[in-house]
C-alpha cells in the first residue's frame, strides 16, 4: 500500500544511487559508465530507429483525465496474473547480452527481481537463476530453436515445467535478426552478448570482431521457423500458460488465442526488430479491442515513467513490461540499480494513481486517457 509502504525505502543522498531520481538520469549514469559499444547495443534499435522514437513520443499524444475528490489516502497496485499474485504490475523483460552491461549481469539481475519482488521473464539459464533469486515466478522465454518439432517441444516444456517454471513466453518477432546499424557500424560481435565485452587494448582498440554484426540476412533462427502450428503445439504440450510476444496486430492477437495462448504481450522488441512498426501503445487498443477480454494482454516499449504505465493499464493492458529501464539501473549500479529503477516505476505509478483518483487497478479505465485531438 502506498504511504505505509516498505518499498519507499531510504533516501540516502550521500549514496550516488539515489542521485539519479528517474530512469532518464539512469539512463545518463548508464551511458557514462559503459563502454559506446555497450551502449549502442543496449539502447539502440533497427535501421531508421524510427520505431524507436515512436515508442517514447507517441505517450505525449496520450492524455490523462485526472479525477478529483476520490478517497486515495491508499493505493493498492497489486494483480493477479495467471495465478500469481503480483504487489504491482510491472515485469522485468527477456533481455540478451546482461554480461555487456555488468558482471555476471543474468544473476545480478535476477537477484534484484527477487529482492524486488518482481516477476522475470528471463531467457538465462534457468537452472542457476532459480538458484540465484527467488522471484515469484520464472518464465523462459524461447526464440524457437526448442519448436522444431513435437518431439523438441515435449522435452523442452517438461524441462520448464521440472525447473518450477510458471509459464512459457514465446517470443515471435525475431525469426529473423534485424539491422541494427549501431552495432553493425561499432563491429559489435553477437557473441559478446554472452562473454561480455572484451578489454580494449592500450590505444584503447577493441579486439577484432570475430563475428561482427553485418548488412545482410542471417540465416533464419532456427529453420524453418515456426509457424502458428507450433504455437498449437507447444500450448498442447503443456499445462503452463503460454504467453506470446511481439504481437503487433489484431489479426495476430486473435490468432494467439485461437491457437491456445494465454496471454499476448504488444511488443515490437522495444524496436531492435522491424522498423516502422509503430509505437506499442498506439498497437494496443486494436489488440485489446480484438481479444475482447478472452485472456491478458500485456505490452511493452518504451515506458520510463509511472505515468506511461498508467496510460497503457488505461488502454486496458493487464500488466506492463520493461527492459531498458532495469538494464540502465544494472550498468549504472548492478544489483541496486535495478532494484532502484523498479522502486522509482514503482512508487510513480502509485502516486500518480493518487492523483490520478484511481486507488487500486480495477478502477483504471479507458476513460483515464484521450488522445490529442480525440473527441468525447
Ligand atoms: C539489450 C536488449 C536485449 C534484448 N533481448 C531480448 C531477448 O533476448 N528476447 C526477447 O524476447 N526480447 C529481448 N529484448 C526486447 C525486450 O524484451 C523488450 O521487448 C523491449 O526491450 C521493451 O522495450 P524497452 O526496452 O523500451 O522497455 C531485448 C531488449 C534489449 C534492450
Amino acid at each position: 500500500m502506498f504511504g505505509s509502504a516498505p518499498w519507499l525505502g531510504s533516501q540516502d543522498y550521500d549514496n550516488p544511487l539515489y542521485g539519479p531520481v528517474n530512469v532518464m538520469e539512469f539512463a545518463a549514469v548508464a551511458k557514462k559508465k559503459l563502454d559506446p559499444l555497450a551502449w549502442d547495443y543496449l539502447d539502440g534499435g533497427s535501421e531508421d530507429e524510427a520505431a524507436l522514437r515512436d515508442n517514447r513520443n507517441a505517450f505525449s499524444r496520450l492524455i490523462l483525465r485526472p479525477r478529483m475528490l476520490v478517497d486515495v489516502h491508499k493505493i493498492d497496485l497489486s494483480v493477479e496474473l495467471f495465478g500469481q499474485k503480483l504487489d504491482y504490475p510491472i515485469l522485468l523483460d527477456p533481455a540478451g547480452g546482461k554480461n555487456c552491461f555488468f558482471r555476471d549481469g543474468e544473476n545480478t539481475v535476477a537477484k534484484a527481481a527477487a529482492n524486488a519482488k518482481a516477476l522475470q521473464i528471463t531467457n538465462g539459464g534457468i537452472d542457476e537463476l532459480i538458484e540465484s533469486g527467488k522471484a515469484p515466478v520464472f518464465w523462459q522465454v524461447t526464440t524457437g530453436g526448442q519448436l522444431r518439432n513435437a518431439q523438441t517441444i515435449r522435452s523442452f516444456v517438461k524441462r520448464l515445467e521440472a525447473q518450477g517454471c510458471k509459464a512459457i513466453c514465446f517470443t515471435v518477432d525475431i525469426m529473423h535478426v534485424s539491422q541494427r546499424e549501431r552495432d553493425i557500424r561499432n563491429g559489435f560481435d553477437r557473441s559478446w552478448c554472452e562473454s561480455g565485452l572484451p578489454p580494449r587494448d592500450a590505444q584503447g582498440k577493441m579486439p577484432k570482431a570475430k563475428n561482427p554484426w553485418r548488412v545482410g540476412i542471417y540465416p533464419s533462427r532456427p529453420s524453418p521457423t515456426p509457424t502458428w502450428e507450433a504455437l498449437s503445439e507447444l500450448c498442447a504440450a503443456t499445462k503452463l500458460p503460454v504467453l506470446v510476444k511481439g504481437i503487433m496486430t489484431a489479426e495476430d492477437a486473435d490468432r494467439c488465442v485461437k491457437h491456445g495462448a494465454s496471454g499476448v504481450v504488444v511488443s515490437n522488441h522495444g524496436a531492435r526488430q522491424m522498423d516502422h512498426v509503430g509505437a506499442t501503445i498506439e498497437a494496443l487498443p486494436e489488440v485489446v479491442k480484438e481479444v475482447g477480454g478472452r485472456i491478458p494482454v500485456l505490452v511493452d516499449g518504451g515506458f520510463r515513467r509511472g505515468t506511461d504505465i498508467l496510460k497503457g493499464l488505461a488502454l486496458g493492458a493487464k500488466a506492463v513490461c520493461v527492459a531498458r529501464p532495469y538494464l540502465y539501473g544494472l550498468a549504472a549500479f548492478g544489483q541496486p540499480g535495478v532494484e532502484r529503477v523498479i522502486e522509482l516505476l514503482r512508487t510513480e505509478l502509485a502516486l500518480n494513481m493518487g492523483l490520478a483518483g484511481v486507488p487500486n487497478l480495477a478502477a483504471i479505465d479507458r476513460s483515464l486517457v484521450r488522445w490529442r485531438g480525440e473527441t468525447r
